[in-house]
Parts: structure tokens; C-alpha cells; sequence
């Protein structure tokens, strides 16, 4: 069976509190990891997994996104006529030629399910991608995750959700999945439930940001009423699914940043600039410094 998994949906329609009082300003997708925003490393993740058309789910009043990858006119022209080739070829160059990029707007914040359901007109009826731009996930070794799922997807079939193990206090900030056979990389999901109490947890194996999903979600995240937090739950959608088809529970190869808490933005900053060819060694000696500092208590 083949699949060829081409749309990518991004909700990102957040307003990113746990970032405030910068996202007060800057949508937290455009905050930058080193040199990159982090929408950028979400979307080159799905283009290596090879989707060509990226579908943003964001709100009437954040731009950014949409300006992130628009033609930059003016910038364009100042950067050809000062000879500046390498930076124009990153700005003319986010996403290639042959990709892309379409914007829906999600009119009422109703979380997460309805973000994607929102999706549901220009994804029609085949199987895509969901990230969640927040989980920066890398695999120095080789393929994405998204890729790997995607592959999963192409010789498994079903749909498959990004899963790592979390320790048993954190449960209640993650989808929670309970799976059979699984063989520590993927296994069918028997149940999944929204941020359950570490007592309540069926597993410690977490819901992260990627999912390749059949398109019969829609279905039934229309079906699905609000659930935790009042909000429409891509989780509980998955749930109905889960009646009707397999989902599997992949875990991916890599690590995954989490960038909507400050430590996992930290992490990913001090990653990405210690592989970075022209910063590592500057980096390292930076950070070196800042860790002597405060071995020796100063200030
Ligand atoms: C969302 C999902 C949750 C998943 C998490 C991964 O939660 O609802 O199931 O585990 O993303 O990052 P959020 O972090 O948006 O509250």
C-alpha cells in the first residue's frame, strides 16, 4: 500500500502566553532558535518528509506567519543591489519553488481539534500531517520524524502520532496513549486520553507534536464536543478514530526540544549553536565561561 502523505497542517493560531511579554509582539513560531525561526525547522521537517503544500492554521490577528513566507519585495531589492547573494538566497529561498504555502483562519479559539478542522476544506479527503511547531524535533542520525512516520504510514498503513516516554509526573501535560504490541518503536493504541493525572495515566508513553492522520479525523472531530480545558481535543478526536481504523504509536528516532517552555528553548539554543560549523567553537567557549562563573559564584 502506498501512501504519499502531501499536506502539512500547522496550527498556529496560539498566543503563546508561556512566552509573554514577548509574544506580546512576536508570534511565538517567528522566535528563533540560533538563526531559524521555529516555524522554519517545523515546515523544512515536512518538507523532508515530502509534503508540498503547508497549510497554516492561524487567527485574524497574527500576520507574521503568512509575512514569514510572502515575497519580501523591498528587502529583496536592497539585498541584489548591495550584492548581499547568500542572505537573498535565504530570504528568497524558505520554502522551494515547487512548495505551497496556504493560510486558513480559525475563527474562535476552540482548541486544537477544531484548529485542525479548520484544515479540513483544502486537505479533502486524503491522509496529512499535523505539527506542532512548539516540539522541535531532530534526528541528527538521518530521516525526520515526520518522515519516519510517514514511511511507517506507507508500509503499515492507518495513521500514526509521535510518542515518547515521559516520567510518570509529567502525564498531565501530554496526550497519554496505552498500546499493545508495542515493539519499542510503534504498536496499535488501544486508548489515549487528554493530560491524565499521573494516577489516572493509562502509560507514561506521550502524545507529541506529529501526527499522519487518515482523513476520516475530520469526521469525527466534527462529532467531537469540547473536553480537558473546555477545548476541542485533537485527542479525543483520535479517540473516535481509533473505532473506525488503526492509529499507531510511533517512536521516533531523535529528541524532541520542547520549545513552549523556556528550559526546552534554552536546550535547543545551546544544541543548535554547538552545531552550527561557524558558532560551535565560540559557542562552547561562551558557555564554558558562563558555567566557570557560576561554579565560582560570581556574578
Ligand atoms: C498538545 C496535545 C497533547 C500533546 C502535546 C504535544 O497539547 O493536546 O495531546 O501531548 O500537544 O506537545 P498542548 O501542548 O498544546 O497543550
Amino acid at each position: 500500500m502506498t501512501v504519499r502523505v502531501r499536506k502539512a497542517v500547522f496550527p498556529v493560531a496560539g498566543l503563546g502566553t508561556r512566552f509573554l511579554p514577548a509574544t506580546k509582539v512576536v508570534a511565538k513560531e517567528m522566535l528563533p532558535i540560533v538563526d531559524r525561526p521555529l516555524i522554519q525547522y517545523a515546515v523544512d521537517e515536512a518538507i523532508e518528509a515530502g509534503c508540498d503544500t503547508l497549510i497554516f492554521v492561524t487567527n485574524r490577528y497574527k500576520h507574521a506567519v503568512a509575512d514569514y513566507f510572502d515575497k519580501a519585495y523591498e528587502l529583496e531589492h536592497k539585498l541584489e543591489a548591495a550584492g548581499k547573494t547568500e542572505l537573498l538566497e535565504l530570504v528568497r529561498h524558505v520554502v522551494p519553488a515547487n512548495v505551497r504555502t496556504i493560510f486558513v483562519t480559525q475563527p474562535e479559539a476552540l482548541g486544537l481539534g477544531h484548529a485542525v478542522l479548520c484544515a479540513r476544506p483544502v486537505v479533502g479527503d486524503e491522509p496529512f500531517a499535523v505539527i506542532l511547531p512548539d516540539d522541535l524535533l531532530w534526528n541528527k542520525q538521518g530521516r525526520g520524524a515526520l518522515g519516519q512516520m510517514v514511511d511507517h504510514v506507507a508500509s503499515h498503513g492507518g495513521s500514526a502520532i509521535a510518542v515518547e516516554n515521559v516520567s510518570a509526573d509529567k502525564t498531565g501535560s501530554y496526550g497519554i496513549v496505552d498500546v499493545e504490541h508495542f515493539d519499542d518503536r510503534a504498536g496499535k493504541i488501544r486508548s489515549i486520553v487528554e493530560k491524565p493525572k499521573p494516577e489516572e495515566a493509562p502509560s507514561t508513553l506521550a502524545v507529541v507534536g506529529r501526527y499522519v492522520l487518515d482523513a476520516a479525523i475530520f469526521d469525527c472531530l466534527d462529532k467531537t464536543r469540547p473536553g480537558a480545558g473546555g477545548e476541542i481535543q485533537l485527542t479525543d478526536g483520535i479517540a473516535r478514530l481509533m473505532g473506525e481504523s488503526v492509529v499507531n504509536a510511533y517512536r521516533f528516532a531523535g529528541r524532541r526540544f520542547d520549545c513552549g517552555s523556556h528550559l526546552g528553548f534554552v536546550e535547543a539554543t545551546v544544541r543548535f549553536a554547538l552545531e552550527n560549523e561557524k558558532l560551535r567553537d565560540s559557542a562552547a567557549a561562551v558557555m564554558q565561561a558562563a558555567l566557570d562563573d557560576l561554579r565560582a559564584g560570581a556574578r
